[in-house]
């Protein structure tokens, strides 16, 4: 039996074990280790970089977090497992390969892990462990850690890229940790004589952001809005009292709350109508608690 089988038939068994046990404190998935293609399809699928600090979840005997380290040398791992014999035999292996300076097995539950540090997550769980992960993924890791799992999704967050070769493989996935900039936003910036404040208003279900915002009375909605790990950029065009209908893009980085980055107008050029000229400015936006965006606008809309 192939170990993806073998997994979906511990899978189906445990599924009718715990409806047998509903008082089962904390879910719990055997250990299977991961097929030498499905280890080797994870690591690729991480695109480690230098420095890189990695960890699995449910780490068992350590193989993806030594296929890792074994990928490059700049790399560290630590895996975390729920059985302590298992933990035991990996921080032994870790000895035996020489990788003991960089590999680190912790007994653990993968709940009371620390992923504010980590680059990397892997994860072979039973598919509701995975899927109960994902709310202290979210929360704990930092925004551009990229979330890596074999045979089965995190629910409703879509995947940034998945491996599927078919033929009985399993499929492997790619997330990548969204920053969090649901909610209100502010930034002021000078384009030509004058200087303009942006109040805007972001929506978010994981990497998918949209947003609006207003200057003045006038609201306007973000265009094509990317938000990739803390990586955000939108364009915008809207009239700007005293300097015409402008077009604008922003890129910058989500520092908690704050953004810092670049806006770039497009200007008409004064005194040749024709021609525009592109204004670039530092792009800094605060986090605030009412961005101005439902201020009364009144009915004078001059
Ligand atoms: C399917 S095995 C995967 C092992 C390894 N990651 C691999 O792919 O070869 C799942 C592992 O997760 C561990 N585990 C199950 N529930 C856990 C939990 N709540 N916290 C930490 N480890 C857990 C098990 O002991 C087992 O070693």
């Amino acid at each position: 039996m192939t170990t993806r089988r073998h997994f979906l038939s511990l899978v189906a068994s445990a599924a009718a074990w715990r409806a047998l046990d509903a008082g089962a404190q904390e879910r719990f998935s055997p250990f299977v280790g991961s097929n030498p293609d499905n280890v080797r399809r994870m690591v690729e699928i991480a695109a480690l970089r230098a420095g890189d600090n990695v960890i699995d979840l449910g780490s068992g005997d350590g193989r993806i977090v030594f296929a890792a380290l074994q990928s490059r040398p700049d790399v560290r791992g630590v895996g975390v497992d729920i059985n302590a014999d298992l933990v035991h035999r990996a921080n032994a292996a870790a000895q035996q390969r020489g990788l003991a300076d960089r590999a680190r097995f912790l007994h653990q539950n993968a709940f009371d892990a620390d992923l504010a540090k980590v680059d990397v997550i892997f994860m072979w769980l039973f598919p509701e462990l995975m899927r109960l992960l994902r709310p202290k993924i979210l929360a704990q890791a930092r925004p551009g850690t990229r979330v890596v799992a074999a045979t089965w999704d995190l629910g409703t967050w879509p995947a940034d890229a998945v491996d599927d070769p078919g033929g009985g493989a399993s499929p492997i996935r790619r997330w990548v940790v969204p920053a969090r900039i649901e909610g209100g936003w502010q930034w002021d910036a000078t384009i030509g004589a004058n200087t303009y404040r942006f109040s805007a208003l972001f929506e978010q279900r994981m990497q998918h952001a949209e947003g609006v915002v207003r200057v003045g009375n006038r609201r306007e909605i973000l265009q094509h809005v990317v938000l990739r790990g803390d990586a955000l950029q939108f364009a915008l065009r809207m009239t700007l009292p005293g300097a015409g209908y402008i077009g604008m893009s922003c890129a910058g980085r989500v520092r908690g709350d704050s953004i810092e980055g670049t806006l770039v107008a497009q200007v008409p050029r004064p005194g040749d109508d024709e021609a525009m000229d592109e204004v670039s400015v530092p792009w800094r936006a605060r986090r605030v608690a009412n961005p101005g965006y439902f201020s009364p606008t009144g009915t004078d809309l001059g």
